[in-house]
């Protein structure tokens, strides 16, 4: 694995690889690796042959008061994950190289931002598009890999690369999730064993919206009132359960089957998010056997 920090330098790698008729494949992150991200490097492969992993925590999509400054680095780490799960250049370049002073010109999300996490994380997206816009532009791959752990993030980045006319396919990845259901994220290394206890109730209720759902319940209240209750009983302070159709990610009345129920709530100051599609559950995840 090769591992660059430069813009012009992996711009020349990629453009390379692809002169010698190699199709590349990206999967972006901000490190902290675990299982989810490398379930996406594995994604890519079966669209791919040679695979690019950015580890970058972008400065852009961090309000103020967020965890910037905690959030986990762990270089070495990640280096080792991702030479032994086969990504053939690793890139991880510095902010002031991905940032200069003057920047202004960024890229805003629209309407697919009105719910979800778009209202609770101002400025959020704009930051992740500008900074996933940018790395498209770097890298040039033929397609990249998002999880749908972040369902509204993959689908404003699909939006985008269509709307702005990038030529890379985006595909979307399921959930890895813990033993108990957690969908994995690098933030879970926050969590006290007591609140991880706490976060264990997503999982179950999300489990139990799906059954109900199976059962005949489509009043998205419903669905969504029992669910916030679950997340209530067990300490964790909820910011918003949606239930939003899966391509405008508008809310819904009446569940279907193809809707998606997703969620963000606090363990003391960690915030968690998940989602499923309603009628699947955790059918389409992939859930670490214990
Ligand atoms: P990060 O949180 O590091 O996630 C990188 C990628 O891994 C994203 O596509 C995310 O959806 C995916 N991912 C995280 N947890 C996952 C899980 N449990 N199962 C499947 N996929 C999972 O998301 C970002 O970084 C940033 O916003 C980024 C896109 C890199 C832009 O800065």
């Amino acid at each position: 694995m090769i591992e660059l920090a430069g813009i012009a330098d992996m711009r020349a790698w990629s453009r390379a690889a692809r002169a010698a008729g190699r199709r590349l494949g990206f999967v972006p992150t901000m490190g902290a690796l675990h299982e989810g991200h490398l379930q996406l490097v594995d994604r890519a492969r079966m669209a791919a042959d040679t695979i690019v992993m950015s580890v970058f925590v972008n400065p852009l999509q961090f309000a103020p008061g967020e965890d910037l400054d905690r959030y986990p680095r762990d270089l070495p780490r990640d280096r080792a994950l991702a030479a032994r799960r086969g990504v053939d250049c690793l890139f991880v370049p510095t902010a002031s190289a991905m940032y200069d002073p003057h920047a202004s010109v960024r890229v805003t999300p629209g309407a697919l931002a009105d719910h979800l996490c778009g209202p609770h994380r101002p400025g959020h997206f704009v930051g992740v598009l500008t900074v996933v816009a940018k790395l498209f532009h770097i890298v040039e791959p033929d397609v990249a890999v998002f999880g749908r752990k972040d369902i509204q993030q993959a689908r404003l980045i699909a939006r985008m690369a269509a709307d702005l006319g990038f030529a890379v396919d985006v595909v979307v990845a399921p959930t890895a999730r813990e033993p108990d259901g957690l969908a994995r994220s690098s933030r879970n290394t926050y969590l006290t064993p007591a609140e991880r206890r706490q976060a264990a109730s997503i999982p179950a209720g999300l489990r139990d919206a799906h059954a109900r759902f199976l059962a005949g319940e489509r009043d998205a209240a419903a669905l969504t009132g029992g669910l916030q209750q679950t997340l209530r009983a067990a300490g964790l302070a909820v910011e918003y359960v949606e239930l939003v159709d899966a391509d405008r990610l508008q809310p819904l009345a009446t569940a279907t089957a193809d809707a998606v129920l997703a969620l963000a709530a606090r363990a003391g100051r960690t915030r968690l998010i998940d989602n499923i599609v309603l009628g699947d559950g955790f059918a389409a995840d992939l859930v670490a056997q214990a």
